[in-house]
């Protein structure tokens, strides 16, 4: 692209610089609260506990689930994904309680569904909150097995669909997961069953805060996920996951973790004319807690900064820890 622009002095980029008003009027990108969906952890006992590694972020008991969603859905936000811390008791090898239909997810939804109708209720497919071993799929001979743990899967997303979730959205990687899902879905009725895909997601370091949140890193040890999450070298293989699963019926792709992968989502974005996520994960969140609790950074003006450059690098919706935080300062700024 040749740049049509005036040299200096006849150019001055400075000029629409100057003061506020003309700066908005020549922003780029717009970030708005109704772009902003925020993870949250149920757990089933009474009194939210905070996360220590997530300062301000907590496992919310079933009792105040829903009192604390209605918070962010008076401050604008429209949907929320829910994640389960479970009981150490209830994982098994095969992780059984995925398909109960009264777990913590299940009734979670069901009663976020009856107070708050109007509220997007998202939920993971996948395995690690209630394997023993803290994989996102079924073991067979050491090795996370794709075609069995599909069958599960499948499962499990009929079980939140039933208990009434909006959106599913398998975030374990398993080969063929999305077109096995659309199927189960379509041939139980659940056509409007919204299919959110973790197309990219990356074997990432910036988990570490959220597996501490679901206990799934004690269970997991010293192992890893790097044979099912991508490596964060390949960014052309996110167009091949990206292909996939735009072909086995996704409605919407995802990006995670968010701020290392930029560049995926502005491909992804370029390549697939469907809407495109990013999740600035645990460890993103963690990182910019710690560094303003040590007065290093400005929270406030560092997490807009990175809401802002998501929106900037092509994301339709950001999942975000800080969408709390983000949607009460959008507030503050239009009020
Ligand atoms: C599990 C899952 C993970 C996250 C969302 N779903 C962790 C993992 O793959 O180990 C991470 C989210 C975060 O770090 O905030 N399938």
């Amino acid at each position: 692209m040749t740049l049509m622009t005036a040299e200096f002095p006849q150019s001055r980029l400075r000029r629409t610089r100057q003061e506020a008003w003309c700066r908005d009027l020549v922003a780029e990108t717009q970030l708005s609260v109704k772009d902003l969906i925020l993870p949250l952890f149920v757990r089933e006992k009474s009194a939210a506990r905070e996360i220590t590694a997530m300062p301000g972020v907590f496992r919310h008991s079933l009792e105040d689930v829903v009192s604390f969603c209605q918070k962010a859905y008076d401050l604008g936000i429209r949907a929320v994904a829910l994640f389960p811390y479970t009981d150490p008791s209830l994982k098994c090898e095969e992780g059984r309680e995925a398909l109960n239909p009264d777990n913590l997810m299940c009734r979670a939804t069901r009663l976020l569904k009856e107070a708050l109708p109007h509220l997007g209720v998202i939920v993971d497919v996948a395995l690690d909150p209630y394997t023993s071993h803290g994989h996102d799929g079924v073991l067979r001979r050491g090795e996370v097995a794709n075609d069995e743990t599909l069958e599960v899967l499948k499962e499990m997303a009929l079980v939140l669909a039933r208990a009434g979730v909006d959106v599913v959205a398998p975030s374990d990687m398993m080969d063929g997961r999305v077109g096995v899902i659309r199927r189960a879905l379509d041939q139980e009725g659940y056509q409007n069953v919204r299919i959110l895909a973790y197309s990219a997601k990356y074997a990432s370091a910036f988990y570490g805060p959220f597996r501490e949140a679901l206990g799934s890193q004690s269970c997991l040890g010293k192992a890893d996920k790097k044979t099912y999450q991508m490596d964060p070298a390949n960014a052309r293989e996110a167009l091949r996951e990206g292909a996939q699963d735009l072909l086995e019926g996704a409605d919407m792709l995802m990006v995670k973790p968010g701020l290392p992968y930029l560049d995926i989502i502005y491909r992804l974005k370029e390549a697939f004319p469907l809407p495109i996520f990013a999740y600035q994960v645990s460890g993103e969140y963690s990182v910019l807690k710690a560094a303003a609790e040590r007065g290093w950074i400005d929270y406030e003006k560092a997490v807009m900064e990175t809401l802002l450059g998501f929106k900037r690098a092509g994301a339709s919706a950001i999942l975000s820890y800080a969408a709390l935080d983000a949607a009460e300062l959008l507030k503050k700024d239009s009020g």
